[in-house]
């Protein structure tokens, strides 16, 4: 089972930003991370392409960030011309990995199965997989996940409706879905959709683990501002 009892807020970059982007986006929240670790726990997922780089840039400057991709292949290493495996990334210290996004399962049709498939593969890296559930997701994806392993990923609701926006899904419906997943399992449970610092507050008083932050994480100085507030009401 996981054990963390630290607030966790993950930044996901999604496919923005650029090589340059990445050194000054980790050198501007340096600071604050800095200050508020041992109160939040911060995980940032860039493009899978920066990894390496961020990965030199937290190793070498000691940062207490914990590099999580955003996706990875659901096979082993082998013949799978463009995929990057759960192997290749424990070379880069990536702790946690993004699976079954909602603009994955969309765009990239990525089925249940597969999404399973990735968590198992992550695992067997020491890589926790981070498995993103609409509220129709949860029955059929833990029907396909191994018992073996529900305990030992990390889970964030993202309503898809209300991703990419300035309000959260309303609060009452976020309570409501962590009781559903929280059937299946005692990891964490992480919220995403919409999650700014201007709303982060109202999401503090709710019993989740967490929070997964896209488009408020993109500026740092925003990003500096969550996870501040985060850690003041810890
Ligand atoms: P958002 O995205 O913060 O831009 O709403 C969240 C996510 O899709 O991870």
């Amino acid at each position: 089972m996981i054990q963390n009892t630290l607030f966790i807020i993950l930044a996901n970059f999604k496919s923005h930003k650029s090589a340059s982007e990445i050194d000054s986006y980790l050198e501007t929240i340096s600071g604050v991370v800095e200050e508020n670790k041992g109160k939040v726990t911060t995980l940032i997922a860039p493009s899978t392409i920066h990894i390496p780089q961020a990965s030199s840039f937290i190793l070498e400057k000691q940062l207490d960030i914990k590099l999580t991709a955003q996706d990875v292949s659901p096979f082993p290493p082998g013949a799978y011309t463009g995929a990057v495996n759960a192997y290749q990334l424990k070379d880069y210290q990536v702790s946690y990995c993004l699976v079954g996004h909602s603009e994955r399962r969309r765009y990239f049709h990525e089925t249940y199965v597969e999404v399973a498939n990735k968590a198992t593969e992550l695992l067997s890296m020491g890589i926790t997989p981070a498995i993103c559930l609409a509220r129709e997701d949860i029955d059929p994806q833990f029907a396909v996940l191994e018992d073996s392993i529900q305990n030992q990923c990390l889970y964030c609701f993202e309503p898809p409706a209300d991703i990419g926006g300035t309000t959260t899904a309303p609060l009452d419906l976020i309570t409501d879905t962590l009781s559903m997943i929280r059937r299946y399992t005692n990891s964490p449970v992480l919220y995403g959709g919409s999650v700014t610092a201007d709303n982060i507050d109202s999401l503090l008083g709710l019993p989740l683990d967490g929070v997964l932050v896209a488009t408020a994480s993109l500026d740092p100085n925003n990003f500096n501002k969550i996870i501040t507030k985060a850690s003041h009401a810890r």
